[in-house]
């Protein structure tokens, strides 16, 4: 069901229209007539005959032509019934303006709602919202600010004040929008619905979204992924800290996930994440505005030098690729500059230099095939009509031949602030700090970076035996156990194709020395027990033993040890395994997240883990390119590329691995947790040594 009637339809009841002031339903009537709406309005009031000049009706059921969309503004208890009129009159679309329902812990109700909506093949926005705006057809089904610019911004948000303040902040700053949505409890229409509708809006070129918390976390993304191809997303997710994250799950009964989870969601299908709502709306501008860019060389132009190397900074950091054909700089634009001027890129014009300077250079920049995009640095200075600075910047871009991307910064006074307003309402996105012009500009970039890969997402056929990894699960199950054995554990992985050192239970002495023999020395010696979950932590890990005599030592030992701390442990044997050369200890870790379900997570083994929490999650499953992505997440990726004369370790196959991993925990659900640590990473391959899986409760 398209919510086509929700944004564009031919005709509205608003059922709870007033006549009184400051009412809701007064509100919501009047935004509609005076945002100039053209279809018809209908408005429902059991009292009133009249209202603002439109014939009212007791019931929608009164009015004799169709209605597409019905805007209900009543009190909590009478909404059940209106909906219930509204489906049986053929509505397509309901807003539910009123509040009082899963908000405040009723979503019985709510649930009922949306069965009528279902019987009846009508859809629901909210309950708990202010209304719909969509610009293109003047319609403005909201309580909130009347005037709303214009533009190609759409705008969709959790929460209702934040909705209507923003709205205001808009017009306040000249960002035109092409659509609000405030969504409110997602009963029905959530935010994957918007961006599906969104993504096809030939009046919509950014999707700007304020999120407290996800319902259905794998379906929005997979819309956000096909959005984010066609064009960006820009997200707010509130709830960042820990403290902020409860705030959010008591807002509005939604809870919040681990922020870092959310974070590489958004990264995986392209979203950009927005720190605060400033940059937000300035990254919504940009990419409203922009070109989009052919190539990745950027070009600095300034009249400072000190400003050059600020913006230079921010650059390297953000991973902005400065043009750097010295030769072709000097040949370029040398001519154009004074002598002390550099023109290498950042391209200094120097503090003596008039705005006429600026204007030649940027005209020679947009006509250069080799350069891609510009960012024009400005310091205020005497020498500089600074009024004119800003009519040049903005003529030669809106004359270019060759649309490309340009911010400005201009550092100054009252007339500096002046000139940034006049750039900004003339479509050149300007900023004061230098770093701010920067980031809008890495936001265009990131962005178009995603779009432009390689768009199939297949997902890989991994080759798993599903049958043995069952008979594996069931036999646990039978025994009532949720933790899996080591060895049990190892065998599932053997199933799906990963590489593991080689390993044998022994359950006495004679055995252990067999498989000693077998697998060869030196080797390690494992407690096995579900009631042992440490076992390092009491002794039960013996590494690095070389023969026969060393072998029998150790094995009693570990037992002595393993009765006297867990006299009533179940102990199944000692795991007898092939001992791995050294290398990189890494974990890797499966678990579900509440919005995303399966989730993966890479890190730095042992020590490190718990104290750095340098770790980088991926929503599973992830191919080998995204794996290689996220090893290079972490902060201590380099000890993998060798430090201190060490070698390069395999990278690679560790990617292999954790890719193998994901799809393992996205293709099995019935475990629900699983650590593999360590994994050890040589200069060719990696092995798995130890790995632990948990199920889930039935
Ligand atoms: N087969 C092996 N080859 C080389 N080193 C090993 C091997 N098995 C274990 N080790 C080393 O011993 C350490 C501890 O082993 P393991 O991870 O199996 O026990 P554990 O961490 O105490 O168990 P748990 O993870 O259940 O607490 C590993 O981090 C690794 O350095
Ligand atoms: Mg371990």
């Amino acid at each position: 069901m398209s919510l086509e009637k929700l944004f564009i339809p031919e005709s509205i009841a608003v059922i709870g229209a007033s006549s009184k002031k400051r009412k809701i339903g007064y509100e919501i009537l009047e935004n509609i007539i005076e945002y100039g709406y053209k279809g018809k309005v209908y408005p429902i009031n059991i009292n009133e005959k009249e209202i603002m000049g439109l014939k009212a009706y007791k019931s929608i059921l009164d009015v004799k032509a169709d209605i597409d969309l019905a805007v209900i503004a009543i009190p909590a208890k009478f909404v059940p019934s209106v909906v219930l009129e509204c489906g049986k009159k053929g509505v397509k679309a309901v807003i539910i303006i009123s509040s009082g329902f899963s908000e405040i812990g009723d979503s019985k109700t709510e649930t009922l709602l949306v069965e009528i909506a279902k019987k009846y093949g009508m859809r629901i926005l909210g309950p708990n919202v202010f209304g719909v705006v969509y610009t293109p057809h003047c319609l403005n089904a909201t309580f909130g600010p009347r005037d709303i610019l214009k533009g190609n911004i759409a705008f969709v948000t959790q929460s209702g004040a934040i909705g209507i303040a923003l709205m205001d902040k808009t017009r306040a700053e000249n960002i035109g929008l092409s659509a609000v949505v405030s969504v409110g409890n997602k009963a029905d229409i959530d935010d994957s619905d918007l961006l599906d509708f969104l993504k096809d809006d030939k009046n919509t070129k950014v999707i700007l979204l304020y999120i407290e918390g996800l319902k259905k976390g794998r379906k929005f993304l997979e819309s956000a992924l096909e959005t984010s191809f066609k064009k960006p997303i820009i997200a707010i997710k509130s709830g960042r800290t820990e403290k902020g994250a409860k705030a959010a799950a008591s807002h509005t009964g939604s809870l919040a996930g681990s922020d870092k989870v959310f974070s590489a969601a958004f990264n995986q299908v392209g979203i950009l994440r927005a720190d605060t709502m400033g940059e937000a709306f300035e990254w919504a501008r940009m990419l409203s505005l922009s070109p989009i860019p052919k190539g990745e060389r950027c070009l600095i132009i300034t009249n400072g030098g000190g400003v050059g190397v600020l913006a230079t900074d921010a650059c390297e950091k953000e991973g902005i690729k400065l043009l750097d054909d010295y030769k072709y700089l000097e040949d370029t634009f040398k001519p154009l500059i004074p002598e002390f001027g550099s023109a290498k890129n950042p391209i200094d014009i120097t503090g003596q230099s008039r705005e006429d300077s600026y204007k030649i250079i940027l005209r020679k920049a947009l006509e250069e095939e080799k350069i891609d995009s510009i960012i024009i640095l400005y310091c205020e200075a005497a020498v500089v009509d600074t009024d004119k600075f800003a009519e040049y910047i903005i003529e030669e871009v809106k004359n270019a031949k060759t649309k490309k991307p340009v911010v400005v910064s201009l550092i100054g006074g009252e007339k500096g602030e002046k000139a940034l307003t006049k750039l900004n309402k003339n479509g050149v996105p300007s900023f004061e700090e230098p770093e701010r012009a920067v980031y809008t500009m890495t936001a265009l970039y990131k962005w178009w970076r995603f779009a432009n890969r390689k768009k199939s997402k297949k997902k890989r056929d991994i080759m798993m035996d599903k049958e043995k990894i069952y008979s594996i699960i069931n036999k646990a199950r039978e025994e009532g156990r949720l933790q899996l054995l080591e060895q049990e554990a190892k065998d599932i992985l053997k199933a799906c194709g990963l590489d593991l050192p080689k390993y044998k239970l022994a359950t006495t002495i004679e055995e252990a020395l067999k498989a000693a023999e077998k697998i060869g020395y030196p080797i390690v010696l494992k407690i096995v027990s579900e009631d042992i979950i440490h076992k390092s932590d009491i002794g039960g890990v013996k590494v690095g033993i070389k023969n026969a005599k060393e072998l029998k030592n150790a094995y009693k030992e570990i037992m002595y040890r393993a009765k006297k701390r867990y006299p009533k442990a179940n102990i199944r044997g000692i795991l007898v395994n092939e001992m791995v050369e050294k290398g990189v200890e890494i974990i890797v870790g499966c678990s579900e997240d509440p919005q995303f379900g399966p989730v993966i997570m890479f890190g730095l083994g042992g020590i490190y883990v718990e104290v750095l929490k340098d770790v980088a999650f991926r929503v599973a499953p992830i191919d080998k390119e995204d794996a290689l992505d996220m090893i290079d997440d972490i902060k201590s990726y380099p000890l993998l590329y060798g430090v201190r004369g060490e070698k390069r370790k395999d990278i690679n196959s560790l990617a292999e691995n954790i890719s193998l991993l994901s799809y393992f925990s996205h293709e099995i659900p019935e475990i629900v947790e699983m650590d593999v640590n360590p994994l050890i990473v040589l200069e060719e391959g990696c092995k798995i040594v130890d790995v632990r899986m948990t199920l889930k409760e039935v």
